[in-house]
């Protein structure tokens, strides 16, 4: 009995990068076809990943790319139709729903683009929620930190409809890192705020990746957001297309984002005059 109990599970070869980091994410030659009625449809066609421990990945694509259907799979939310899938050197094929959920709770955090808050729910209550599945003491003020860890310390006993966007974003952020994940994945979260919001939401993910270590993993159509992280996989009709190293990444709130205004004369003036701004003034 005792001898079992120190047995540590056998797992395949964790790969390790050159900095000498694990592997969090491997996958190969995933694929991912859904059946509509007699049309089949190939929304991930081979892909070939690795995510090493603490890294801060974007990935971006157009849409029906197979960005979102990635990121399900890489939560264990989905299954592939091939391929293989180790998360942490665990082979997730292999795991049953009870495992499945088990690694999604203690491993993984969730944001999506639509908050998925519970509308008569505090945020307190919100926060706590992962923590109860888990049986884990201390609840209350774990969640209390995890608000705070946001910016939210003053809202705890706000409803959703009495928060703004951002707000709500933050707590399903808290929502995310309250079971400490080894990992965040995050589907477009900065995709239905206003410019300010989402500096401040990439702020604490960043903040979270450097400090806590945490894997991130985020999906983006902007590539302004995209340059704040460290790495961007691109991916085209179910592809990798390109995965390369951000020159330099920038931190959130320090780096002015161009404006609208500015982004527009640019347009107006290849539009209309086909010149550059020095050429007019
Ligand atoms: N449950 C499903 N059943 C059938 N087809 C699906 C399903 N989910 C996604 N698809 C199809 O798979 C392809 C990839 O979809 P996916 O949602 O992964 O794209 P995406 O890159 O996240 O796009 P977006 O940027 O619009 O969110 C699309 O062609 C989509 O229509
Ligand atoms: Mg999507």
């Amino acid at each position: 009995m005792v001898l079992k109990l120190f047995k540590r599970q056998k797992s395949p070869d964790v790969v390790v990068d050159e900095y000498g980091r694990r592997a969090v994410i491997d996958i190969r030659n995933i694929t991912k076809v859904y059946q509509m009625g007699d049309v089949e449809v190939h929304a991930l066609r081979g892909v070939n990943l690795r995510i090493y421990e603490g890294e801060f990945v974007s990935i971006m694509g157009p849409s029906g790319s197979g960005k979102s259907t990635l990121m399900y799979i890489l939560g264990a939310l989905d299954q592939p139709t091939s391929g293989e899938y180790y998360l942490d050197g665990v082979d997730v094929s292999k795991l049953d729903e009870k495992e499945l959920a088990n690694i999604r709770n203690k491993k993984i955090g969730f944001v999506f683009q639509s908050f998925n808050l519970l509308k008569r729910t505090t945020a307190l209550r919100q926060v706590e929620l992962p923590l109860m599945y888990g049986g884990v003491p201390g609840r209350s003020k774990r969640a209390r930190e995890a608000l705070e860890a946001v910016g939210l310390g003053k809202r705890l006993n706000h409803l959703p409809s009495e928060l703004s966007g951002g707000q709500q974003q933050r707590v399903a952020i808290a929502r995310a890192i309250v079971t400490e994940p080894a990992m965040i994945l995050a589907d477009e979260p900065t995709g239905n705020l206003d410019s300010r919001s989402g500096t401040e939401v990439m702020q604490i993910f960043q903040r979270m990746n450097k400090e806590r270590g945490i894997t991130t993993v985020f999906v983006t159509h902007d590539p302004w957001i995209a340059r704040h992280t460290e790495r961007v996989i691109m991916l085209r009709d179910g592809i990798v297309v390109a995965d390369r190293k951000v020159a330099n990444p920038l931190m959130a709130g320090e780096t002015e984002r161009p404006s609208e205004a500015e982004e527009l004369e640019g347009v107006f003036q290849e539009v209309y005059y086909g010149g550059t701004k020095e050429e007019y003034n």
